[in-house]
């Protein structure tokens, strides 16, 4: 237990939050020259990427990386990827680049690629967990890269979320989960891949993914020959942070396969009997028709497009139901990475 002195020392401080919206074609260079500046500051910024919402931190400043952890609640062992303006800054955060890096980092940056290598000098203990080693990438999206560039160094941001809530994938789900701990958000409405960057450590032969995420599997291999995916144990060892509870909605959750219909049916029967309130997420013309009722989001069957609407949907529902049946997908490309989160919902 913390005494109550630890807890204040703790305690997020509470600041007003400004959230701006600005436009994904042309953003307004003095929105994000106000961005950098908080950033300058020691402050922390909420800034869109392809993938999902982002907190960013000056990468440089220990004070400010520490910040984000207690505005998060994140377990101070739980590693923070460095975002970068481009390919060339690279040297500076990193010791050692394995050729396949090289290879992997000119195929895919930007883009939901982060590479785990061995840290420079400049990366803190703060960032990499005490790891030797730090996560980095360069994201695919206007904003995030104005930023980058305007600010001049790199940005650590994990997903804008509390510990342990879905990641967000509009700037409302930021504003929800951290409203009050941080400075600002860029707001552009809806992120395009709405899961997590794929993380890949290169330090390996073969490498290893360490979190399925938007760049698939298949798509990593065609470039970089076979990679694996890391063990459970594996990842208690070189991804401490996967040991905690992720993608955690308040509701239970129930996965269900679309073939089984039949449990699909004595499952909601069975919860409503113990008057549960159960929304349920499908995606299969099959499911939808079972059910009708104001807790069903049908999403579209197409991976992408599912990925894309998951968390807000499971966010959505997390509201209203007190159980979330959800309808599984086949583990294949994009649907590893959406199974993976589902999965861990589900725990
Ligand atoms: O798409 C994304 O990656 C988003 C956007 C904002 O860029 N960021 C994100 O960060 O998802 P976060 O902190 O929520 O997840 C970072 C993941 C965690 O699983 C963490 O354990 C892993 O990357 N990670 C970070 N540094 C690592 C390191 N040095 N070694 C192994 N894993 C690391
Ligand atoms: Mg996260």
């Amino acid at each position: 237990m913390l005494s109550p002195s630890e807890q204040t020392a703790i305690a997020p401080s509470l600041v007003t939050t400004k959230r701006i919206t600005l436009s994904v074609e042309s953003p307004d260079p003095a929105i994000i020259a106000e961005a950098a500046e908080v950033l300058r500051r020691g402050g922390l910024v909420a800034f869109p990427t392809e993938t999902v919402y982002g907190l960013g931190a000056d990468a440089l400043n220990a004070d400010a990386v520490k910040k984000v952890f207690v505005a998060k609640g994140r377990p101070a062992d739980n590693p923070l990827i460095v975002h970068l303006a481009g390919f060339e800054k690279l040297e500076e955060y990193v010791d050692e680049i394995p050729p396949l890096a090289v290879t992997l980092a000119r195929a895919f940056w930007p883009g939901p690629l982060t590479l785990v290598m061995k840290r420079s000098i400049l990366v803190s203990d703060v960032i990499s967990a005490g790891l030797d080693t730090v996560a980095v990438r360069v994201p695919n999206h206007s904003v995030a890269l104005a930023l980058l560039r305007e600010f001049g160094e790199g940005i650590v941001a994990p997903s804008a979320n509390l510990s342990g809530r879905p990641s967000p994938t509009t700037a409302q789900h930021v504003e929800s989960d951290l409203g009050g701990r941080i400075e600002m958000i860029l707001d552009v409405g809806s992120t395009a891949i709405g899961v997590e960057s794929t993380v890949l450590d290169v330090t390996q032969d073969p490498p290893a993914i360490l979190r399925l995420g938007g760049l698939t599997k298949e798509e990593i291999e065609e470039v970089a020959g076979p990679v694996v995916i890391a063990s459970q144990n594996d990842l208690l060892r070189r991804s401490p942070g996967t040991r905690y509870r992720h993608y955690a909605p308040k509701a239970r959750v129930f996965l269900i396969k679309e073939e089984d219909v039949d449990s699909y049916r004595l499952t909601l029967r069975d919860l409503r009997q113990q008057h549960l309130r159960v929304g349920c997420i499908v995606h299969s013309a099959l499911l939808a028709n079972v059910e009708s009722g104001d807790l069903i989001r049908v999403l579209p069957s197409s991976p992408k497009l599912m990925a894309k609407h998951l968390f807000s949907t499971i966010r959505e529902l997390d509201e209203h139901a007190e159980v979330l049946v959800i309808e599984e997908v086949e583990e294949l490309g994009l649907g590893r990475a959406i199974m993976d989160r589902l999965k861990k919902a589900a725990n």
